[in-house]
């Protein structure tokens, strides 16, 4: 099934409850929240006040990305927050199934985010434990860049493991998933699209959701 993540890094953050609302109204099912330390990722965002926050004011799925150091001392207060899933950087974990675990242990579901640079080889040990995995199509740390198009034989890649391996993890993409790419990214295998300046840019969230999704699930059946 094809999800539309829409990426509140891009929201305007003084109406964060109606640019939320919005891009759930125009078909958004999961809420991707960037949480970004200044060490891991060159630049800061926010973190549990803030999924806090939202969880009063949506039943929507909480999706935490952490672009930090050291995720496990973080992993408890995002859980305790109010988040859904909770996913980690390969890059950022020394003992990454220890990681996993931990978001596991917490009753949340836990995922593995790679770097554009870095091998979906490199996960082969915990294709079997994870929820999901992301794949990052742009370098972490801001929207609105453009989209790596390596990412596509990652996410092909994934997804033939998982088949040949009979696994169940899902296939989440981020960066750059807009109008013109979006179509790729979903022939290529990905299932979660999350998405920032396409939903929150010019023209509204709730129509540009709606668009976005619309094309992704069209891409869907005809590459079906
Ligand atoms: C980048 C973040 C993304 C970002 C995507 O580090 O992980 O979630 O919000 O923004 P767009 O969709 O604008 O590339
Ligand atoms: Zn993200």
């Amino acid at each position: 099934m094809i999800e539309l993540a829409p990426s509140i890094l891009a929201s305007d953050f003084a109406n964060l409850a109606s640019e939320v609302h919005a891009a759930l109204a125009g078909g958004g099912t999961v809420v991707h929240v960037d949480v970004m330390d200044g060490h891991f990722v060159p630049n800061i965002t926010i973190g549990p006040p803030v999924v806090k926050s939202l969880r009063k004011v949506t039943d929507a799925v909480l999706d935490c990305h952490l672009m930090i150091e050291n995720p496990d001392q973080y992993i408890p207060e995002f859980a305790e927050a109010g988040a859904d899933w909770i996913s980690v950087h390969q890059e950022a974990c020394r003992h990454l199934d220890r990681s996993l675990q931990l978001i596991h242990g917490l009753g949340k579901k836990a995922g593995v985010v790679i770097n554009p640079a870095t091998p979906v080889d490199t996960l082969s040990e915990v294709l079997d434990i994870v929820d999901f995995v992301l794949v990052m199509s742009v370098n972490p740390g801001f929207g609105g860049q453009r989209f790596i198009r390596n990412a596509l034989h990652k996410i092909q890649a994934l997804a033939e493991t998982r088949a040949a391996l009979g696994l169940n993890f899902r296939i989440e993409v981020d960066g750059g998933v807009a109008l013109d790419t979006v179509e790729d990214v979903v022939r290529a295998g990905a299932e979660i699209l999350v998405a920032g300046s396409a939903v929150f840019g010019p023209g509204g969230a709730e129509a540009n959701a709606r668009t976005l999704l619309q094309r992704a699930r069209q891409a869907n059946l005809l590459s079906a």
